[in-house]
């Protein structure tokens, strides 16, 4: 099937037969705006915007920084979904705003767009990420091997045993499971699921050797034992990774320490 234009109409300023006559919409996206140097509250700020619905969150954000208020702040870099910086609580849940079409979030209403929870706001919709960033690194989130010698072939592995750990390789980083974890909002202090899911892609992965170290790291009082299986998780991850399961995957191998 063709892909209709976004132009309206033709040379002669018909409509091209076949295609709608104008596939825009006016929305309302109505953003939570953060400047510490103007004030130390937040606000909401409406924007008015037309828009294809079949175009996304980040696009409107686009439209606004573009268009209308160039001190809209925000992150994104990929815009497809793959380097997960653009996580955001969009009519409040926590989405990439790249992978969020407008006609999937009801525009009839105004459209809610604010920083994800649970991490110091710096400015407008971007959060600080080092306390993500660091509980990550700490689970040592690469392979460890007690043979220092630099290997001479690759390290062989099942298809099986790869299957283990398939799920958690697809994590991008994006914290919107961690940042929508109420034990993380709590005090901040909880590893959060994000670096769990990391830990498990390693923990199973048989080639690697440090699976006791990592259980240990996690067997602390801001690790697992943390999590209250509330699946807020599993709901917010835009790679579908089932993230309470790996998380009580890693739980039975602290008490079986068969992994
Ligand atoms: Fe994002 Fe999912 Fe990875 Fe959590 S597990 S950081 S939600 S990709
Ligand atoms: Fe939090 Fe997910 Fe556990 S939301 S409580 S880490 S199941
Ligand atoms: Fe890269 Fe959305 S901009 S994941």
């Amino acid at each position: 099937m063709a892909t209709p234009v976004l132009d309206k109409a033709d040379a002669a300023g018909e409509p091209e037969p076949g295609f709608a006559d104008s596939p825009y919409i006016t929305v309302t996206m109505r953003v939570r705006r953060f400047n510490s140097e103007v004030s130390a509250e937040a606000v909401w700020e409406d924007f008015q915007l037309e828009i294809d619905p079949k175009e996304r969150v980040l696009d409107a954000l686009h439209k606004i920084k573009w268009d209308i208020d160039g001190t809209l702040t925000f992150r994104r870099s990929c815009a497809h979904g793959i380097c997960g910086s653009d996580a955001m609580r969009i009519n409040g849940k926590n989405r990439l705003a790249c992978k969020t079409l407008i006609k999937d979030i009801n525009p009839e209403k105004p459209i809610t767009v604010e920083p994800i929870k649970g991490l110091t706001v710096l400015k407008d919709l971007v959060v600080d990420m080092d306390p993500f960033f660091q509980a990550y690194r700490d689970v040592m989130p690469f392979l460890i091997t007690k043979d220092t010698n630099e290997p001479t072939r690759e390290r062989f592995q099942t298809a099986e045993d790869r299957e283990r750990f398939d799920d958690t390789t697809k994590c991008i980083l994006c914290a919107a499971c961690t940042s929508s974890c109420p034990v993380f909002w709590n005090d901040g202090q909880y590893f959060g699921p994000a670096a769990i899911v990391n830990a498990h892609r390693f923990i199973f992965d048989s080639r690697d050797e440090a699976g006791e170290q990592r259980l240990e790291i996690l067997n602390d009082r801001d690790g697992v034992w943390r999590c209250r299986t509330t699946f807020n998780c599993t709901d917010a991850c835009p790679r579908g990774i089932e993230v309470t399961k790996a998380i009580q995957e890693v739980k039975r191998a602290l008490i079986t320490r068969r992994f």
